[in-house]
């Protein structure tokens, strides 16, 4: 017999009001990337599949996680570029991170394809070493990714941006997600 309690999500929704202060959001975000990461090691290292699990995880990456990347790569790091004197050395960061994005774009790629694959099938993802290794890479490269943005990026952009470009923020990051 089925549980009669529905299962609860892994990965929670991010509040609507927290666009209002829309880096503290993308701090938010970023604590639900962390989770994403524990939750993909734990589908590498299942003996059997959580489908509901593999599901989620699919969902998030091409959802959410494509969402929190353009919210970076169209608005807060061109608003960085714009205020940003030449000493805070940001377009070095920037690059990489956008580097970063475009490759592990394309990694979530071949997760997703290997998750559906999995669900099609009911195998665990440990069963394909090539999808288990990326499973496992990707959480890895996602943390350091993570710890750049939260140590540099976010830190430097709630000293340079104005209350204007921050009301801005926030009604592109609402229109994304309408
Ligand atoms: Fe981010
Ligand atoms: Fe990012």
């Amino acid at each position: 017999m089925k549980p009669a309690i529905a299962r609860r999500p892994r990965l929670e929704a991010m509040p609507a009001s927290l666009l209002a202060k829309p880096l503290d959001y993308i701090f938010a975000d970023h604590f639900r990337q962390r989770a994403l990461c524990n939750l993909l090691e734990e589908l590498a290292d299942a003996a059997a599949l959580d489908e509901a699990l593999a599901r989620e995880v699919v969902v998030f990456l091409t959802g959410d996680m494509a969402v929190h990347v353009l919210d970076e790569e169209n608005d807060l790091f061109p608003l960085l570029r714009r205020r940003c004197p030449p000493e805070d050395e940001i377009e070095a960061v920037l690059g990489a991170l956008a580097r970063e994005h475009e490759a592990d774009e394309r990694m979530a790629g071949n997760i997703v394809e290997g998750l559906e694959a999995c669900v099609a099938t009911g195998s665990a993802p440990r069963a394909d070493a090539d999808l288990r290794a990326r499973l496992i890479e990707f959480a890895r490269r996602q943390r350091r990714h993570l710890a750049v943005e939260n140590s540099i990026v976010l830190p430097i952009a709630r000293q340079r941006l104005t209350e204007l470009d921050l009301a801005n923020l926030t009604k592109r990051m609402t229109e994304r997600r309408s």
